[in-house]
């Protein structure tokens, strides 16, 4: 068996690789370690920023795939219960983002691709990786009961998130992992409660807090807590009293909680994104902390300038995207790894400074003082929130 791409992974990224791949005519192979049911019901992000929204759009995708009402452009930042709205849109002309949850999106993505004719493989285990440097890769694996495959290769798309297959095929040595710990714990709540009219995000001297729609009766909320806190440190009352300090809002309604996990805030950045004939893509490659909501909207990026990549190879035997993918990848990624940084810093300095000392928590207050009242600071802020900040794709 032989294709063009094995793509290695059913999450956004390697959904979207294989989608793209599809409309342009090119044969693939998706291998999913897990089943439809458990890939389908795995929540995670839920902005669609604008630039995704449009790079869908130019591949004719977007009515298909993106789902969930617009995003009316506009954050809420309560500090100390003070209300500060502050846009993020940047006032181009152009769709806006998508308040579109990551598992709608997967969803979206399956169906259109599985619609097109696509062949996308569940529970494939043991996957594994070889002749990445030859004139063509194979990948073999396992199926459900038990028989062993091998499927031939021009290019490996590793789309199978941070804990993969994919980046430990490549010998050591040469790709650089750069990590970051922020030393912050979050822990994330979802519930069947009402969702906020817009996202919210609350500084509080008892830590920071968040507030985001997750569909017409559910919400999803972050609180700030120690970094190796577990989840059972939190039980429900505690959740809702301490959201109700920190968001400002004693009437704020409960709700069944239906989820609940903590993790710590950290960063990683594989460098180069490329081994051969593997190419990284979305976790696999990078993890950038979720304050920003950059984590799919990059994986959508690196699958669009993969899938473009492979095309230009095919249909016009030109290399070059292939040639440049990591470092056009890896200057997208460092600016959104800097812009969540500085937001994730910003928010939490602000608040409760046992941490991070009174000095850095009144820097903090200065940078929010500024986007709230500096129109320009407030543009910059808009245009990396939309993802449409050029300097990446200069
Ligand atoms: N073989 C096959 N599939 C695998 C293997 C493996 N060895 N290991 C992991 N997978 C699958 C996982 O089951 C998962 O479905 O690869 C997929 C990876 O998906 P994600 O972890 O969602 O990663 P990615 O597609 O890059 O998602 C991008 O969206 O919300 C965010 O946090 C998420 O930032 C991430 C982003």
């Amino acid at each position: 068996e032989s294709v063009t791409v094995v793509v290695i992974g059913a999450g956004p990224a390697g959904l979207t690789v294989a989608t793209l791949l599809r409309r342009c005519g090119i044969d693939c192979v998706v291998l999913e370690r897990r089943s439809r049911a458990h890939v389908a019901q795995r929540q995670r992000a839920g902005i669609v920023e604008a630039r995704a929204v449009r790079m869908f759009e130019s591949w004719g995708l977007a009515d298909r795939v993106l789902d969930g009402p617009p995003h009316d452009g506009i954050l809420e930042f309560r500090v100390d219960g003070e209300s500060h709205l502050v846009a993020d849109r940047d006032g181009s002309a152009g769709s806006g983002a998508r308040l579109c949850p990551q598992q709608v999106l997967v969803r979206n993505l399956t169906d259109a691709y599985l619609a097109d004719g696509g062949d996308l493989r569940y529970e494939a285990a043991d996957v594994t990786v070889h002749g990445l440097t030859g004139d063509r890769a194979t990948v073999r694996y396992r199926s459900a009961d038990g028989t062993r495959y091998a499927i031939g290769c021009a290019f490996v798309a590793g789309c199978d998130g941070e804990h993969g297959v994919s980046r430990g095929s490549v010998p050591d040595g040469v790709l650089t992992a750069h990590t970051f710990d922020h030393g912050i714990g979050w822990l994330t709540v979802l519930a069947d409660a009402p969702p906020p009219p817009r996202p919210l995000l609350a500084v509080s001297p008892q830590g920071f807090a968040a507030h985001f729609p997750r569909g017409p009766h559910s919400s999803r909320y972050y609180l700030q807590c120690p970094p190796d806190d577990q989840p059972a440190a939190w039980p429900e009352d505690r959740i809702w009293d301490a959201l109700r300090t920190r968001l400002a809002d004693p009437a704020l309604p409960a709700g069944p909680i239906t989820d609940r996990e903590t993790f710590r805030l950290r960063s990683l950045v594989s460098d180069p994104m490329r081994y051969g004939r593997l190419f990284l893509v979305g976790d696999a490659a990078h993890i950038v902390s979720p304050m920003g909501g950059k984590g799919m909207n990059l994986a959508l990026y690196d699958a669009d300038l993969f899938a473009r990549a492979v095309r230009d190879h095919v249909r016009d035997r030109d290399d070059t995207a292939l040639r440049t993918y990591s470092e056009r990848c890896l200057r997208r990624v460092w600016s959104d790894q800097e812009f969540s940084h500085w937001l994730t810093r910003t928010v939490h300095d602000a608040g409760d400074d046992t941490r991070c000392g009174p000095f850095l928590r009144r820097l903090a207050r200065a940078r929010l003082d500024r986007l709230f009242t500096s129109p320009t600071a407030a543009q910059a802020f808009a245009e990396l929130m939309t993802g449409l900040d050029p300097a990446p794709d200069r």
